[in-house]
């Protein structure tokens, strides 16, 4: 097992009723800046929920954050936090309006020039102004971890960003929620958080015993309750552990100890950069041809995961880890997620050189677990997905 550090002061708040604690969380002479997204939040019950909670305090409000949140609609939130003298955030949406609001919490203490930097200078962020979220969509994690990701239509260009700083001070996890999500928002939940199991157990056996059965267990989880929380979304026991399994799958815990990939998500955020695929399908597109193409490397562990997560069996390990591959589609397609590049644009074409091309400019020269795939490989592993 590797050495690691493991901090997480996020506060999780989980269960039935628990928007309406809110206000128990937030300081009382805080001037809060409430984000939301395009406006599910209006016709669904949440934003009466938490105004209700919110009674009291001293709150501007700023609606409209994008999917793949969107750096100049970003900056204009950042204007209001300036000119109004915020003091405290609170997102209530997906993985897009907390990741807005992490970029946000960054940029309003950053001291440094354009606060584009934070995303293309790769800077840390070691003190962020304080946020909490209201969960809406499972799926990210983005409600218990440090990370956000940052679209730039103008450039076509998605970043990721960081730090010790942008953990949320509290997260509220109400399974209710889940009831009004549209099937394919809980489609792309689901596969978003079984590929961050994926990219974290997908590389090679390290000895992290417990690591891989937690990994497993969420996946596990994941493929039983799909079919229930899309058949019935009001399934308040499914939801809930939906919910947890998306939090659990990408809160840092599963990821300590052991060696982590990622290349599946950087390859898909190109996909999303430049053809505005949901991010979910992006994984769903690359994530076969991924361990197709690195299957030397990776087939102990893709056995591993075939017998203990889909019941293969057999002696024969290059025969379980390619079954492996084939349930691992299986399972995207039960969910209605088309697996191939063509399936979602006619304009696929040069694709992967265009990427391999960013991945060259961009000094990502090598990537994966063992920091050894090249933007050749890249390109390879895209043309397998058209
Ligand atoms: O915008 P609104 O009106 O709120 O509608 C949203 C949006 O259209 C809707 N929705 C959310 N909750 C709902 C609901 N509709 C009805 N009822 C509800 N309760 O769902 C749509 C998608 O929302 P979004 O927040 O974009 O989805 P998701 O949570 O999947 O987030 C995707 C973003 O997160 C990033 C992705 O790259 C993408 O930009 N990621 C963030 C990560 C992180 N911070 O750790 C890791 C991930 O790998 C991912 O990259
Ligand atoms: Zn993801």
């Amino acid at each position: 097992m590797l050495n690691f550090e493991l901090k997480n002061p996020t506060k999780i708040i989980f269960g039935k009723g628990q928007i309406a604690n809110l206000a128990k969380e937030l300081p009382q002479d805080a001037k809060i800046l409430l984000l939301y997204g395009g406006g599910s939040i209006k016709t669904n019950g949440i934003y009466e929920q938490v105004k209700t909670a919110l009674d009291g305090f001293d709150v501007v409000e700023f609606g409209g954050i994008p999917a793949n949140p969107e750096y100049e609609v970003l900056l204009e939130a950042l204007k209001v936090i300036k000119e109004q003298h915020i003091t405290y955030l609170l997102a209530v949406g997906g993985g897009s309006v907390i990741d807005g609001t992490k970029f946000l919490s960054a940029a309003a203490l950053y001291e440094g020039g354009s606060p584009w930097e934070i995303l293309t200078k790769s800077i840390k962020t070691e003190k962020g102004m304080p946020f909490g979220t209201v969960l809406t969509l499972p799926a990210t994690a983005s409600e218990m971890n440090s990370g956000a990701v940052i679209t730039r239509a103008e450039t076509q260009e998605k970043f990721s960003m960081g730090g010790p700083g942008l953990f949320p001070v509290f997260s509220i996890l109400d399974p209710q929620v889940v009831a009004s999500i549209p099937q394919r928002q809980l489609a792309n939940g689901v596969t978003d958080a079984f590929t961050h199991v994926l990219e974290q157990y997908m590389t090679y056996p390290a000895g992290g015993l417990l690591q891989d059965r937690f990994a497993e267990s969420i996946m596990q989880t994941l493929v039983e309750v799909a079919p229930k929380v899309i058949a019935e979304p009001t399934n308040y026991e499914a939801a809930a552990n939906f919910m947890w399994s998306c939090t659990m799958a990408l809160n840092g815990l599963i990821q300590k100890g052991v060696p982590g990939d990622w290349a599946v998500h950087m390859m898909g955020h190109e996909l999303t950069a430049l053809f505005g695929i949901d991010h979910a399908r992006t994984l769903a597109i690359v994530a076969p041809s991924h361990y197709r193409f690195n299957f030397e490397a990776k087939k102990e562990k893709l056995a591993q995961y075939g017998k203990r997560v889909w019941g293969i069996t057999g002696d024969n390990i290059d025969e379980i880890a390619n079954e492996a591959i084939v349930k691992t589609e299986a399972f995207f397609h039960s969910l209605e997620i088309k697996t191939t590049l063509s399936e979602y644009t006619e304009d696929y074409k040069g694709t992967a050189e265009k990427i391999a091309g960013r991945f060259t400019e961009r000094g990502w020269l090598g990537l994966g677990e063992h920091k050894s795939l090249t933007p050749a490989n890249v390109q390879q592993i895209i043309e397998m997905s058209y």
